[in-house]
């Protein structure tokens, strides 16, 4: 990983991933893509950038060109609620830009990381400790994107030999740029609800447990996952990853411990039958042994850090 390029970076995972990149590998050597949002003056500046379409195989080609790439962390995506709502550009963002890194990563031998999600499992996937190998029955058009996305990427590492790795991340709750149009968004919109507002209606039941992440674990094991050595990956759809999981009424309590007079209450609405069609917990017990893979933050420890750092950015 010398010459990096990552796409999607200004969405939620991707604009933390790049000056994690940057500080570990050197600011030139990190290539953000923009696309149609453009980011801040300060990400601006903070390392080189190109607007690229990833749907445009010739702006990829050049841009990786231009920057003699070799790495390339492949972060667009739409989610899934966005997805519902528009599943024909969720499959053309989310497959045809797959396709083409993985052409030119067979071409040009480059070294991928692409991030699939829990919502490749679907709702006749055992909910509890979900398997590696299991049912994968998908009804999401996200979720179709990143189960395709899982056999593509294996098929290009069969048949080419084409380095592609990847992670089914869970919901990622994070501070510094919201996540766009997931089902998992409640659990970082209530940090935000009840620092501004001091109340916040879920969107899903307050029993409903979804496997989730702080965002310094995921991109840790972006990072750690890369790092290996590579006979330790022994899986080329996606790995199984874990953190933490809670009910959103289990978040709202620890919200509240840090704002007494927070009040909340669920409505659930269509983000709901996504939220049931998902695991509960996820066993990720080959991550774990194949690449070592640990988590830091625990539901305490992630609220902890998230209402420090969401005070001091609300007060700017
Ligand atoms: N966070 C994503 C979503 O809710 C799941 O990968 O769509």
């Amino acid at each position: 990983m010398k010459k990096i390029l990552v796409t999607g970076s200004v969405g939620q995972i991707g604009s933390e991933l790049v000056p994690v990149l940057r500080e570990k590998y050197g600011s030139k050597n990190v290539v953000a893509t923009v696309h149609k949002t453009m980011p801040s003056q300060e990400f601006l500046k903070s390392g080189p950038y190109e607007k690229v379409d990833t749907n445009n195989k010739e702006e990829l080609v050049n841009v990786l060109k231009k920057y003699n790439i070799d790495t390339v962390f492949h972060m667009v995506g739409i989610l899934s609620a966005v997805g519902e709502k528009k599943p024909d550009l969720a499959w053309k963002v989310n497959m045809e830009s797959l396709k083409h890194v993985l052409d030119l990563a067979k071409e040009m031998k480059l070294k991928v990381f692409w991030p699939s999600s829990i919502a490749a499992f679907g709702p006749n996937t055992p909910k509890k400790e979900t398997p590696q190998l299991t049912i994968m029955d998908p009804n999401t058009m996200y979720g179709i994107t990143k189960y395709s996305g899982e056999l593509l990427c294996n098929y290009y590492f069969q048949k080419y030999g084409v380095d592609v790795r990847s992670v089914r991340y869970p919901g990622i709750i994070s501070w510094k740029t919201p996540p766009g149009g997931g089902t998992t968004d409640y659990a970082v919109a209530v940090f935000y609800e009840a620092l501004k507002n001091k109340k916040y209606t879920f969107f899903v039941k307050k029993d409903t447990i979804l496997p989730m992440m702080y965002m310094p674990d995921a991109i840790k094991a972006a990072i750690d996952i890369m790092e290996s050595p590579i006979e330790k990956i022994k899986i080329r759809l996606s790995y199984n990853l874990a953190a933490i999981s809670f009910s959103a009424e289990e978040l709202a309590k620890e919200v509240k411990k840090y704002i007494p007079d927070l009040k909340y209450d669920f409505i659930p609405d269509e983000r709901q039958k996504i939220a049931d069609s998902w695991p509960a917990s996820i066993d990720d017990s080959n991550a774990r042994k194949d690449w070592n893979w640990k988590h830091k933050y625990g539901l305490a420890e992630m609220t902890k850090d998230m209402i420090s750092n969401l005070k001091r950015e609300l007060r700017k």
